[in-house]
């Protein structure tokens, strides 16, 4: 953190300068058509100011040439910035496969963080530096906004569902977490602090930390705990769906429709289980809205993510296709 006040905030990963060059092209953009158009309208009213009370005004025959410039050439440049602004939008939008996962779950006013190994943290998030990180995150009560300037990322918290950013932070340091949403009265101190450090630190500060499990051991024992064994088995036998190899997968609803069961469609099965119903399946599952936490909900679905098909097992002599479509 920097102890002058510093117009623009340290420039600390992968988007960073992409994102400043961009902001300076449209801010540039802006500055020079302010200027021009601020200063045309000084020099013309001093120009063709009123001489005598009886002046008449000339008329004026459309130049075609003219409207075509000043048309075109402000038509190209917000082109311009569209296409250059959808690109880096794309960019922040797509984590890459090779992330590691943290969770995050604002709340009132401070930010839970949970990573993989079990590690948590409240108002800090430890990163290691050169390595893309996934943020999933998640609301426990309103709207917040997860925004760490040093990275230029930015993503609301929605209670109700599942957001994710990503960032591959680039320079060792701490920087600056805000809340980026008005949240309640004490939503100015939401605030809290990146530490990125070199890959050896971070896996040295991941060995001290306490945990009670892995976020997928956790999920595991949740999974009994709540009794959800008991419908979801590994064969067909159980009164809901097999989860294993779910994730990722196309899933045909009774009312016909395909959706694809993303984290969103885990979270939803869990807390508004009669939202989407599996073909095949009676709509006897009981909500887990208020009996499963955000954090809790996150661990479920680290380990529901884990289930994979026996199929991938490799049997001897098994002819190498799975079930057709299957995956
Ligand atoms: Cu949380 Cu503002």
């Amino acid at each position: 953190m920097q102890s002058s006040f510093p117009l623009f905030p340290e420039a600390a990963s992968s988007i960073s300068s992409d994102v400043d060059l961009l902001y300076f092209f449209i801010l540039a953009v802006s500055s020079f058509f302010a200027i021009l158009v601020s200063a045309a309208v000084v020099c013309f009213a001093i120009k063709y100011r009123r001489r005598h009370p009886d002046d008449v005004g000339q008329d004026i025959h459309i130049s075609i040439v003219l409207e075509l410039v000043w048309t075109i050439i402000p038509f190209v440049l917000a082109m311009v910035m569209f296409f250059w602004g959808a690109d880096l939008y794309f960019r922040l939008a797509r984590p890459p496969a090779d992330s590691m996962e943290v969770f995050v779950v604002g709340k009132q006013w401070m930010w839970k963080v949970q990573h993989p190994e079990g590690v948590r943290e409240i108002n800090e998030l430890h990163v290691p530096i050169n390595r893309n990180v996934r943020i999933t995150l998640g609301s426990e009560d309103v709207l917040h906004d997860y925004y760490i300037p040093a990275f230029r990322v930015k993503m609301d918290a929605v209670p109700g569902k599942l957001t994710t950013m990503w960032f591959k932070a680039t320079k060792v340091g701490t920087y600056q977490i805000f809340c980026a949403e008005y949240c309640g009265t004490q939503h100015s101190g939401m605030i809290g602090q990146v530490i990125a450090m070199e890959e050896h630190d971070y896996e040295a500060w991941l060995a001290g930390g306490r945990t009670t499990g892995t976020a997928v051991e956790n999920g595991e024992r949740l999974f009994t705990q709540l009794a959800c064994i008991t419908c979801h088995k590994t064969d067909t036998s159980g009164r809901g769906p097999v989860l294993a190899g779910v994730f990722g997968s196309s899933v045909q609803l009774m009312d016909g429709r395909k959706v694809v069961a993303d984290e969103n469609y885990l979270r939803e099965s869990i807390m508004n289980p009669q939202a989407k119903i599996v073909l095949g399946y009676q709509p006897i599952m009981p909500t887990f809205q208020g009996t499963v936490s955000e954090e809790n909900l996150l661990q479920l679905i680290a380990y529901i993510k884990t289930l994979k098909t026996p199929a991938a097992t490799p049997a001897a002599g098994a002819p190498a296709a799975g079930q057709p479509g299957g995956q």
